[in-house]
C-alpha cells in the first residue's frame, strides 16, 4: 500500500483527505506549520480514524524540511500538496507573501521529489484559474482567464511549473485537481472547517450566523444574471473532494496514465447563495438572518464544472448533495461549539 505525504494535512481539505486515506488503509505522513490550522486537527484525525499519524512540524519554504522527511520515510510514493495560503483578499493586500509561500514551497517540493525519486504528485489547484468563463459549464479545456488575484495567479503559475517540470524530463507523474467550492464536514461531525477570525467563505459564515456567533450574513449582490440574482458556485462536499485524491492516486499507478493530467472536481451543479441559505434553513429552527449588500469585488458571477473527465477517467463520483453539505457543516459547527 502506498505511503503518502500530505502537506498541509492539518488544514481543512488536507485533514479530510488524510482521514479518507487512512480509512482506506493508506499510510499517511503529515507535514504542516499550522499557519492556517491548529494542532487539535491532528487529534480530530485520530479520533475519527483511531490511528496515530506521523506528524512533522515544518515549513516547506525550507527545503531541508522536505529532504529530511524523504530521508526519514524513504519509501514515500505520493505527495498530496495542500500546503498553501488561500485567502483571496489577503493575497491582494500582501502579494509577495503569497508568491513567496505558494511558489517557493512547490519548487522546493519538486526539487526534493526529483532528488529522492518520489514518483507521484497530486496538486491542489482551483477553479479560480478559469476566472469568469465565457461558456458554462467549464471543461478542463476551457480557456483560462487572467487571474483576478495574486492567490489565483499562484495556482495558475503552479500548474505551469508542474507541467514544465514534467515536460523537462518525466521525473514525476502528476495530477492537478481544480477544486470548485469545497464545503461540508466529515459525516461524524468530528472534523470540519475551522477558519481563523471572521470567515471569508460562505459556509462557515452561515454556520457561525446560525449559531449566533455572527449577527447576520451579508449576501454579496443580488443583481447578477442568475435565477435569483445571487452568484452561483459549484459546491462540493469536502469528503467527496478528498476521495478524488485517492482515485487520482489509483489512476497514477496505472502505467498507461499520462505523466500530467488535469481534472475538474465539482458536482456539476450550480447553486446560488440564496439556494444555499434555503438549504441550511431546512435544518434550523428559525430562518438564517441575512441582508443583501453590494457585490464583493473580484467575485465571478457564476461558475460550475463539467466533471465528465473525472467521472470517466478517475472513476470518481460525488455522493453528497447540497443538503448533505449544509447539514454536515452545521452539525460540525454545533459539535465544535458544544451546542449539540
Ligand atoms: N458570499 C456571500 N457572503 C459571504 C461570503 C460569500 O454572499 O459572507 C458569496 C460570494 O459572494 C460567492 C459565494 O458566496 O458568491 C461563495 O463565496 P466563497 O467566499 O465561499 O467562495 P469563492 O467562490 O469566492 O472562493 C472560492 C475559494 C477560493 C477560490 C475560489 C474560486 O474560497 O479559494 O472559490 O472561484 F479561489
Amino acid at each position: 500500500m502506498n505511503k503518502v505525504l500530505v502537506t498541509g494535512g492539518a488544514g481543512y481539505i488536507g485533514s479530510h483527505t488524510a482521514i479518507e486515506l487512512i480509512k482506506k488503509g493508506y499510510e499517511v505522513i503529515i507535514v504542516d506549520n499550522f499557519s492556517n490550522s491548529e494542532p487539535s486537527s491532528l487529534d480530530r484525525i485520530k479520533k475519527i480514524t483511531r490511528k496515530d499519524v506521523p506528524f512533522i512540524f515544518g515549513d516547506l519554504k525550507d527545503r531541508n524540511v522536505i529532504s529530511k522527511i524523504f530521508e526519514s520515510f524513504n519509501d514515500i510514493d505520493t505527495v498530496i500538496h495542500f500546503a498553501a495560503f488561500k485567502a483571496v483578499g489577503e493575497s491582494v493586500a500582501e502579494p509577495l507573501k503569497y508568491y513567496n509561500n505558494n511558489i517557493l514551497s512547490l519548487i522546493n517540493l519538486l526539487y526534493s521529489m526529483k532528488q529522492y525519486n518520489v514518483p507521484n504528485l497530486i496538486f491542489s489547484s482551483s477553479c479560480t484559474v478559469y476566472g469568469q468563463p465565457d461558456e458554462l459549464p467549464v471543461t478542463e479545456d476551457t480557456p483560462l482567464k487572467p487571474a483576478s488575484s495574486p492567490y489565483g495567479n499562484t495556482k495558475k503559475i503552479s500548474e505551469d511549473i508542474i507541467t514544465d517540470f514534467i515536460n523537462s524530463g518525466n521525473y514525476i507523474k502528476s495530477i492537478i485537481l481544480r477544486y470548485f467550492n469545497p464545503v461540508g464536514a466529515d459525516i461524524s461531525g468530528d472534523n470540519g472547517e475551522l477558519p481563523q477570525g471572521i470567515p471569508n467563505n460562505l459556509l462557515p459564515y452561515i454556520t457561525q450566523t446560525a449559531l449566533g456567533i455572527r449577527e447576520c450574513l451579508n449576501v454579496y449582490g443580488n443583481d447578477y444574471d442568475t435565477h435569483d440574482g445571487t452568484a452561483i458556485r459549484d459546491y462540493i462536499h469536502v469528503s467527496d473532494l478528498a476521495n478524488a485524491h485517492i482515485d487520482s492516486m489509483r489512476y497514477l499507478s496505472n502505467k498507461s496514465a499520462p505523466f500530467c493530467d488535469i481534472f475538474n472536481i465539482g458536482t456539476g451543479e450550480g447553486y446560488s447563495v440564496l439556494d444555499v441559505i434555503n438549504s441550511i434553513n431546512k435544518f434550523l429552527d428559525r430562518p438564517l438572518p441575512y441582508k443583501i449588500v453590494n457585490r464583493r469585488p473580484g467575485d465571478v458571477e457564476k461558475i460550475w464544472a463539467d466533471n465528465t473527465k473525472a467521472k470517466n477517467t478517475l472513476n470518481w463520483f460525488p455522493k453528497f448533495n447540497l443538503d448533505d453539505m449544509t447539514s454536515s457543516s452545521l452539525n460540525w459547527e454545533k459539535k465544535f461549539r458544544g451546542t449539540l
